[in-house]
């Protein structure tokens, strides 16, 4: 077989054998196929887009390119959660726990923040003593005793999509349903779990824009999930303002616990029930709606708090600063950035205000860049809410000075404010299982 017959059939619109994808996935990996063949492939296939039985293919190869998580120890009980990836998402850290403490065992293996989004492992480590890296045993038998375990993602899990991904980074090929399906599946399918929920954004900070857009790569992924055979449900979430009120690492840690202690309410606490109903769901194979009021009531009783602590401390993270979350490190700096009219908020430019906490040093912008955990933003206003003159918008926190007022501008620049109240869109556009 040659590559090049296989980018031919594919630029002709050909639907390509599982053989040709195969010979593509281990050739490229390999580096036996050289990059601009792999880049010629890829842009056929944008172009002309792969058939169901195409994606699950190629999905199936890379999850297979690399190391595989073997989790049928724990028979149906596994589950895991996906975010395509917002600003502000903290609710693995919830999710987690509110299923664990039901009985659920929860796998998941995070990456670190890009550009405007934030990762989990990021903001994990923010906990002092956090171990992101368990052997495959320890995570095995930590998931076995606590019910859940969070850590960073193997460095041999799916070595394909790594390449893939970075080729497709520039070479204007991210934005393609099969390409997104393929990269997010093959990480999943190869982490093991029997149970997969994930949470498609769509909005000003997420991938997808509209929820038209987010439903096709939602139904794509479900699809793909159970052709590998597991259980798939996917939420398809607003990502139209920040998640909740808080932006960067340790900020967002300390927001999660304040959900899992019952003292906060609102947008992060709803959607967090409803990925654990979806979560529960599968695994329990019960109704939405039993699976939502026991995630409602694992919450209200404190046991979903108290898991998480357990959690944290069976992972090596300091519990102390989980009890008494005033004990994270301050900022040197904190800056209330004001409002100058009288007004609504009428939209919010989400991915604006992940650059803005780049800014002040909660994310990077390059690969390998230093995280400062302290620093962030903290939202007081947001769409739909009323504003006068002199109110505070957001606190932004840095250690450096210099960054407050580019940061400031980048945040304000990202609000739009109108005479109506506009009604806030949903939270939840849909569930597909
Ligand atoms: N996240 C991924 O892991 N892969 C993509 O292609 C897009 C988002």
């Amino acid at each position: 077989m040659r590559i090049y017959d296989v980018i031919l059939n594919k630029r002709n619109g050909k639907e390509l054998t599982d053989e040709e994808i195969a010979f593509f996935v281990s050739g490229y990996t390999s580096g036996e196929i050289p990059d601009y063949q792999a880049s010629a492939l890829l842009m056929a296939i944008y172009f002309n887009g792969m058939t169901e039985r195409e994606t699950a293919t190629l999905t199936d190869a890379m999850a297979r390119s690399g190391d595989t998580v073997d989790l049928s120890c724990f028979g149906e009980l596994s589950a895991d959660k996906h975010s395509t990836g917002g600003v502000g998402d903290k609710t693995s850290f919830i999710v987690g726990p509110i299923v664990a403490s039901l009985g659920g065992k929860v796998t998941k293996m995070s990456g670190r923040g890009l550009g405007h989004t934030g990762g989990t492992v990021d903001k994990l480590e923010s906990i002092p003593g956090y171990k992101i890296n368990l052997s495959n045993e320890e995570f095995i038998s930590q998931v076995d005793k606590v019910g859940m375990a969070i850590i960073g993602q193997s460095g041999n899990l799916t070595p394909a999509d790594k390449k893939i991904y970075a080729l497709r980074d520039v070479t204007a090929t991210v934005d393609s349903i099969p390409l997104i399906t393929s990269s997010i599946m093959s990480k999943k399918i190869a982490s093991g779990s029997h149970s997969i929920v994930l949470d498609v954004k769509v909005g000003s900070g997420a991938f997808m824009k509209t929820p038209e857009d987010a439903k096709i790569l939602a139904e794509n992924m479900v699809k793909i999930g159970k052709r590998c055979g597991r259980n798939m449900a996917a939420l398809i979430t607003n990502m139209d303002s920040p998640l909740g009120n808080t932006v960067g690492n340790a900020l967002e840690i300390k927001e999660a616990v304040a959900v899992l202690k019952g003292e906060q309410g609102g947008d992060l606490k709803d959607i967090c029930i409803e990925l654990s109903a979806a979560m529960l769901s599968l695994i329990y194979d019960t109704s939405l709606d039993v699976a939502r009021e026991k995630a409602l009531q694992t919450l209200k009783s404190g046991k979903a708090y108290e898991k998480m602590l357990e959690w944290i401390s069976a992972q090596g993270g300091d519990t102390a600063y989980i009890e008494d979350t005033s004990l994270f490190p301050k900022s040197a700096f904190e800056y209330e950035v004001t409002s100058d009219c009288d007004g609504f908020i009428t939209s919010m430019d989400t991915e604006g205000i992940g650059v803005a906490s780049v800014i002040l040093g909660a994310g990077r912008m390059k690969k390998d860049e230093k995280i400062d955990y302290s620093a962030g933003i903290v939202i007081n206003k947001k769409t739909g809410d009323k504003v006068s003159k002199g109110d505070t918008l957001c606190t932004l926190y840095t250690n450096d000075k210099n960054a407050i007022e580019q940061a400031k501008k980048r945040y304000l620049s990202s609000l739009t404010f109108g005479q109506n109240k506009k009604e806030a869109e949903p939270l939840v556009y849909g569930c597909i299982s």
